[in-house]
């Protein structure tokens, strides 16, 4: 990971653990990181930016690679924190922050286009967000969601909607209590 986003990343966590900022946990940054590396994956979408911190975490794997990264947070305090990360974080060019409801702006968006997709909008809407992510996503490639087991009273309708579609889709612990959902496109 390049060295200043390094750095950067240190300082954001500082920030939101003392501003209760909801940042994906270390665990599962380390590991997201991994797939993201592994899968080489070159186009991400995530729903839930919040400040950024989870976005510049994927970006520290691509540095240099020709990628690109779409993120849409309808909080506007959130947004402009998040513009002004970006900066921060050297990634302003490879990256494109929308800011609206996502529920709305994700039809707009191109269709086979991600090969990551990272679902981390309001719990309750996790099975609205994977229904309209889906043909955004490319064949073969990635979706994850994160809390499913943290909030997995909230998230009924996505175990009803996985089951009723037979979307194949693994949950792993990789941090105590999260919980993250790895789909594979098919
Ligand atoms: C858990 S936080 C995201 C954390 C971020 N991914 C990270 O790890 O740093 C969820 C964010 O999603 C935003 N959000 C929730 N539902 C949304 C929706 N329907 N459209 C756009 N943003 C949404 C919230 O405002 C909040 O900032």
């Amino acid at each position: 990971m390049n060295n200043k986003i390094k750095e950067f990343l240190k300082e954001l966590r500082v920030f939101w653990v003392a501003n209760d900022v909801p940042n994906i946990t270390d665990e599962n940054a380390e590991f997201l990181q991994w797939i993201v590396r592994d899968i080489g994956a070159k186009n991400i979408l995530e729903i839930g930016t919040a400040n950024w911190y989870s976005t510049i975490c994927f970006a520290s794997e691509l540095t240099d690679t020709g990628w690109h990264i779409t993120s849409i947070e309808f909080s506007i305090l959130s947004h402009n924190q998040a513009k002004a990360n970006i900066i921060e974080a050297w990634v302003e060019s490879y990256s494109t922050l929308i800011h609206g409801q996502a529920l709305d702006i994700i039809p707009t968006l191109e269709d086979d286009c991600y090969d990551f997709v990272f679902i981390d909008g309001m719990k309750r809407r996790s099975k609205d967000f994977l229904e309209l992510c889906w043909p955004k996503t490319k064949i073969g490639w990635t979706i994850i969601i994160d809390d499913v087991i943290k909030f997995k009273a909230k998230m009924v309708w996505l175990y009803e909607y996985l089951e009723e579609k037979w979307i194949e889709y693994e949950v792993l612990q990789i941090d105590i209590d999260d919980w993250i959902m790895r789909i594979i496109k098919k």
